[in-house]
């Protein structure tokens, strides 16, 4: 059955409910585009007839719908009325936003010759030695999430990359891909199908109602988010989320995770001796392109005020660099990774709080008047309990 969007919709700017587009809507835009009457938010023209999409409810603003893909950036929105249209100018998307943005749809979702994202080259390590290791890691996910539901929301889905995030959304009737990237959403689309609902669309300004998600996932891109603005993020995970829903966000600790500068330690010192011998400044090595990321750290976690109890497991505790590093067939890579796998599974939170990669793990209490955790009680005690299926 073909999911109603209209009760989980909502307007990114205006919040208000959205509406499909009416006969005699459609023939209204279609006469101002022709008549080059109609702007979006950012001021820029529009000049594409849409057949078919979303208007708000106080008939402002249009989101239109193409192959499947509901356009919903509040700077893409096509301004209806005069009022709204006078200050489209104003609206524009951030310096930041826009560079990730851009390198995911230029750059980071272009295949490679074996058929890999250009994203998992560059970020990931792909060798048959760490895959069995990347696989438990990104199976954890589930663990946490309710077994099944009507909607799975993937907040910055990309392409659905690899083969693992499909099992997240097994049991969901549909998985609701959000991206800013048209190009991963259309990957999406070629991995899901029918099964899935494609929303351009900023995570920081959700275009969904309040309670309507089952559960809710955003991998490794928080941190890719402005730094002012990963609260907002986050808080919009929560706001979504149906009471008794579970959101995991995999995030990251930088140059600050602690094993990892343990582990790096002895090559930092060398490189530092190097500079100083050969008179030249540290300079990161060239290879990997660089796009903005922000990584704050437990202590920023544990001085805001969330409206949830967050709790703080290892995703993995491993970074790229270490692994390709120090992890070889030569050198027993496979058993000293299952070791840390190991390890991992008996300290989650000691291996979040101190390792490389952190899941944040909260959900929507079912009921007002039920306990929170105490706002800035991260890290949960290795005692602590979750409900896992
Ligand atoms: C590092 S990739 C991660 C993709 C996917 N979650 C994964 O783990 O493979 C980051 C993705 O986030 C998207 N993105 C970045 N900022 C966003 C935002 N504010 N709202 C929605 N998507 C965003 C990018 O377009 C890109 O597809």
């Amino acid at each position: 059955m073909e999911p109603d969007l209209t009760s989980i919709l909502r307007c990114p700017i205006s919040q208000q409910p959205l509406r499909r587009l009416s006969p005699e809507q459609q023939t209204r835009i279609s006469r101002l585009t022709g008549e080059g009457r109609l702007r979006h938010r950012d001021g820029t023209g529009v000049t594409e007839r849409y057949e078919a999409g979303f208007v708000s409810e106080d008939g402002r603003y249009f989101y239109p719908v193409v192959d499947d893909i509901v356009f919903l950036l509040p700077d893409g929105a096509i301004v209806l009325d005069e009022a709204s249209s006078r200050s489209v100018h104003h609206e524009r998307i951030g310096h930041f936003k826009k560079e990730v943005r851009d390198f995911y749809e230029k750059i980071g979702w272009q295949r490679q010759a074996d058929g890999t994202f250009t994203d998992a080259a560059s970020w990931e390590d792909l060798r048959p030695v760490s895959a069995q290791y990347r696989h438990r890691c990104h199976l954890r996910v589930t663990r946490h999430l309710p077994a099944s539901g009507r909607y799975l929301l993937d907040a910055a889905s990309g392409p659905i990359q690899y083969d693992e995030y499909l099992e997240y959304s097994a049991q969901y009737d549909r998985r609701i891909c959000v991206d800013v990237s048209l190009r991963a959403l259309r990957e999406a689309h070629r991995r899901l199908g029918r099964r899935g609902v494609y929303l351009l669309a900023d995570i920081t300004h959700l275009p969904l109602r309040d309670d309507c998600v089952d559960a809710a996932v955003s991998l490794h891109t928080v941190y890719h988010v402005p730094a002012d603005e990963q609260e907002r993020a986050l808080n919009e995970l929560h706001r979504v989320l149906k009471p008794g829903g579970t959101t995991v966000v995999v995030y990251s600790w930088g140059s600050g995770a602690p094993l990892m500068r343990v582990a790096f330690f002895p090559f930092r010192l060398a490189r530092i001796l190097h500079n100083l011998l050969r008179r030249r400044s540290s300079r990161s090595p060239a290879g990997a392109p660089t796009i903005y990321f922000h990584c704050h750290d437990r202590a920023w976690f544990a001085s805001r005020s969330w409206p949830f109890g967050l709790e703080m497991r290892t995703w993995r505790s491993c970074s790229v660099p270490f692994l390709r590093l120090y992890v070889h067939r030569w050198l027993l890579g496979r058993p000293l990774l299952a070791l840390v796998y190991w390890l991992e599974e008996r300290l989650p939170h000691w291996a979040g709080r101190l390792g490389q990669y952190p899941m944040l793990i909260f959900r929507k209490h079912e009921a007002l008047g039920e306990t929170l955790t105490p706002v800035g009680a991260i890290g949960t005690p290795e005692h602590a309990q979750t409900t896992e299926r």
